[in-house]
């Protein structure tokens, strides 16, 4: 017996069923519902009989899930049907009472927010692991000058190292993003029932415990309706992505013959079908270009989500594909970038070289106009004439005359010229943050302390 009169429609089934996708779920389905049966005899709602079979009716499922062994039925809508369907065949009545006092609305956000949990640990890990890397490279070429850039023209020099220890700081925002999100899959959805609570007195926190969550989200309406959780990942994942999709470009680049500052291993590059001296740094290409597929899956669930009544939708079903999609997206983006990093080798002079550029001196000169006295911004205007004279007239900065040097700037004298013999560039870069040795040196054993500590 049934409401409806008529099976359902296979292009309705088609669009409705949600197993294909959520189906990796179980594991989560399958602990809620033993922490739920479990509760359900300490309230008195189930026997002790009952709550056992149904343990041992899920650790079945378990098994043959396991063991490829577990069949999918046609009427299997979703994930949570599926397991429900078999333990009822397999315990006969006892199976039939594990969905007393919940529904799939707060079973499904339970789930969710549980595999959202469990992924966000293993972005942190694969996070730290990254970072820990940078780290180590970062030491490695303390001391490699290269050109800093903006607007991808030379600007000033910096050391490798610094440029390096740049993206341990995005990734650690990162991490603090990620950290962010176990705060919001805190709350236990599960005994709000389908939207207004249930007819039993269950005992929440003792599920909420069992299951490892903080506490129990306190409005049910809100319970089944909240994904705030899953938008709170995609969020992290997407700046994540975007910021791998940075690095990935900056490696893309170096390893041109035009910077020809980088190779990355063999391993991650790939060869031509036609051209037979070509190493084309794939996988750094492939980081650069997955970030906009993340950022999509957060915008589209925006999409899903906004405008949406309470309390729990269909709608609400296409969070999963956006999600799973994500994750599986940045935690390969990140082993590979793990990796990527750990094998590349860089090539001293090639980037010593183009840091020896003396235009890159500019500002430096530019400073000591100010040490003498001239305001920066008339400072700033005297060095771009100098400047423009040199590059009109062929020369370098160091090449220009004593009486043209005169001319252009009465208040410079030898000093310009020591300036730009030796190659203080980077070591007079020595406010906090800079690039001078002594500070990359703190930074470093600043971010190796920060990185023992989000290990702990
Ligand atoms: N497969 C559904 C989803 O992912 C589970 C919840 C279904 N609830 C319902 N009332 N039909 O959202």
């Amino acid at each position: 017996m049934s409401r409806f009169s008529e099976p359902q429609d296979p292009l309705f089934q088609a669009l409705n069923s949600s197993i294909e996708f959520d189906f990796r779920l179980w594991p989560y389905d399958i602990a809620q519902s033993q922490a739920h049966a479990r509760m359900l005899a300490a309230s008195g709602i189930v026997s002790e009989d009952d709550a056992a079979a149904i343990a041992a009716g899920l650790e079945q499922v378990r098994e043959e899930i396991e063991s490829d062994r577990f069949e999918i039925r046609p009427d299997d809508e979703d994930v949570h049907m599926a397991i429900e369907r078999r333990v009822t065949e397999l315990t006969g009545d006892a199976g039939a009472r594990l969905h007393t006092a919940r529904s799939r609305n707060d079973q499904v956000a339970t789930d969710v927010a549980m595999l959202v949990r469990a992924h966000t640990l293993d972005a942190r890990g694969l996070l730290g692991d990254l970072m820990a890397v940078i780290v180590d490279l970062a030491e490695r070429h303390i001391d490699w000058p290269m050109p800093g850039y903006t607007h991808l023209q030379r600007a000033q020099p910096v050391y490798l190292s610094h440029h390096l220890l740049a993206y341990f700081w995005k990734f650690r925002r990162d991490l603090q993003r990620f950290n962010f999100c176990m705060n919001s899959t805190d709350d236990l959805p599960l005994g709000a029932g389908a939207l207004a609570g249930t007819n039993f007195e269950t005992n929440r926190m003792f599920v909420a415990q069992e299951l490892g969550f903080g506490g129990i989200a306190e409005n049910s309406l809100d319970a089944v309706s909240n994904r705030d959780f899953v938008l709170d990942y995609l969020s992290a994942a997407a700046t994540c992505a975007t910021h791998l999709s940075q690095l990935g470009a900056e490696i893309v680049l170096w390893s041109s013959e035009e910077f020809g500052f980088c190779q990355v291993a063999d391993r991650f590059a790939s060869g031509s079908s036609l051209m037979p001296q070509k190493k084309n740094p794939d996988a750094a290409e492939l980081l650069r270009a997955k970030a906009p597929r993340v950022v999509g899956r957060l915008t589209t669930l925006h999409g899903v989500l906004h405008g949406l009544p309470l309390t729990y939708n269909k709608d609400l079903q296409e969070d999963k594909e956006q999600l799973f999609d994500a994750i599986d997206t940045v935690e390969l983006c990140l082993r590979v970038a793990r990796e990527m990093l750990a094998t590349i080798s860089f090539d001293r002079d090639r980037m010593a070289a183009a840091a020896t550029d003396e235009a890159l001196a500019a500002t430096d000169v530019a400073d000591l106009l100010v040490k003498r006295g001239v305001p920066f911004r008339r400072a700033h205007g005297i060095v771009g004439a100098i400047v423009r004279t040199a590059v009109d007239s062929g020369r370098a900065l160091s090449e220009l005359t004593e009486d043209e040097l005169a001319e252009l700037a009465p208040d410079l004298d030898g000093a310009y010229y020591e300036l730009l013999r030796d190659d203080a560039w980077l070591e007079s870069k020595v406010s906090d943050g800079g690039t001078a040795q002594a500070r990359v040196r703190e930074q470093l054993a600043q971010a190796r302390h920060l990185l023992a500590e989000a290990r702990d």
